[in-house]
């Protein structure tokens, strides 16, 4: 038994995971209320709680996109999902008040949501997106990544130490979202090789890199997207579909 309590990993070649992302940058509550109609009351609940509005908007956005995808690969309505939060918070998808059959994972940054879905039960799925138009914290480097993470980042050229970092920073962020640890696990005890995707375990974490895929790539140019998952092998079978939230309408389903 691993770290992540799964028996066996899955086949991550045999994995399809289809990843969509939709800028939300620009976009007003006008947009987003007929978005909210797919919503449950305890999403629209946390929805009214936000301050500011670009972060409802944002929240919105990313919630009705994650049950377009979910309905599209079950074949069911996006409102007929609900969502269950495992021991550090991870939402798992349910349908009639049983597990979907589904992984997801949802992420939401600046100007951007997006999801990763597989129809795999129980696999785990990490998805992470962060912008890259801004300068490589490198503070934050040096107090969150490894040696041979921050050697790394130093030995880049100045004018790409900032994707470096965020290459780093998302490709942690999908693996400590698919265990569904999230900061509760220990940053020291992994590490990345960027290119192609790698991680690396310290002897205390009972993992195993052959049982880890990865795949991480540029969307909507200006933002990383990473996907991490526990499968046997190291590839991973991902369509990426990038939505313009002008034609996007969750209850029509996703066109791809
Ligand atoms: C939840 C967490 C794992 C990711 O948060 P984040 O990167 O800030 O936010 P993202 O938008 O990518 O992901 C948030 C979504 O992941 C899902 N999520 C929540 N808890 C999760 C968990 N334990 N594992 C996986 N997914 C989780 C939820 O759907 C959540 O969205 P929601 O609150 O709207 O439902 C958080 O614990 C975290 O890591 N936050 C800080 C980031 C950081 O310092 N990272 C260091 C990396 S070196």
């Amino acid at each position: 038994m691993s770290a992540a309590g799964n028996a066996s990993p899955v086949p991550a070649s045999d994995v399809a995971v289809r990843v969509w992302t939709m800028i939300t940058a620009g976009l007003d509550e006008d947009a987003v209320t007929p978005w909210a109609a797919v919503l449950d009351a305890a999403e629209r609940a946390r929805a009214a709680r936000f301050v500011f509005a670009h972060s409802r908007i944002t929240f919105i956005a990313a919630h009705a996109l994650a049950r377009a995808a979910l309905a599209e690969a079950a074949g069911a309505s996006p409102g007929a999902f609900s969502f269950a939060a495992g021991a550090h918070g991870k939402p798992e998808a349910q349908l009639d008040g049983r597990p979907a059959g589904l992984a997801f994972n949802l992420s939401h940054t600046k100007g951007l949501v997006g999801v990763a879905v597989a129809a795999i039960p129980g696999l785990p799925l990490g998805f992470d997106l962060e912008p890259i138009d801004r300068r490589a914290p490198m503070e934050v480097a040096r107090r969150y990544f490894t040696a041979s993470e921050i050697a790394w980042l130093d030995r880049l050229p100045e004018t790409a130490r900032a994707e470096g970092f965020f290459r780093l920073w998302t490709l942690k962020e999908a693996f400590i979202k698919a265990t569904g640890k999230g900061l509760t696990q220990d940053l020291s005890s992994f590490w990345f090789r960027v290119d192609p995707p790698e991680i690396r375990f310290a002897p205390e974490l009972p993992e195993r890199p052959q049982d880890w895929g990865f795949a991480q790539r540029i969307v909507h140019r200006g933002f990383l997207a990473a996907i991490g998952l526990r499968g046997q092998g190291a590839g991973i079978d991902a369509t990426w579909c990038e939505l313009d939230p002008a034609g996007f309408d969750p209850a029509a389903g996703l066109d791809w």
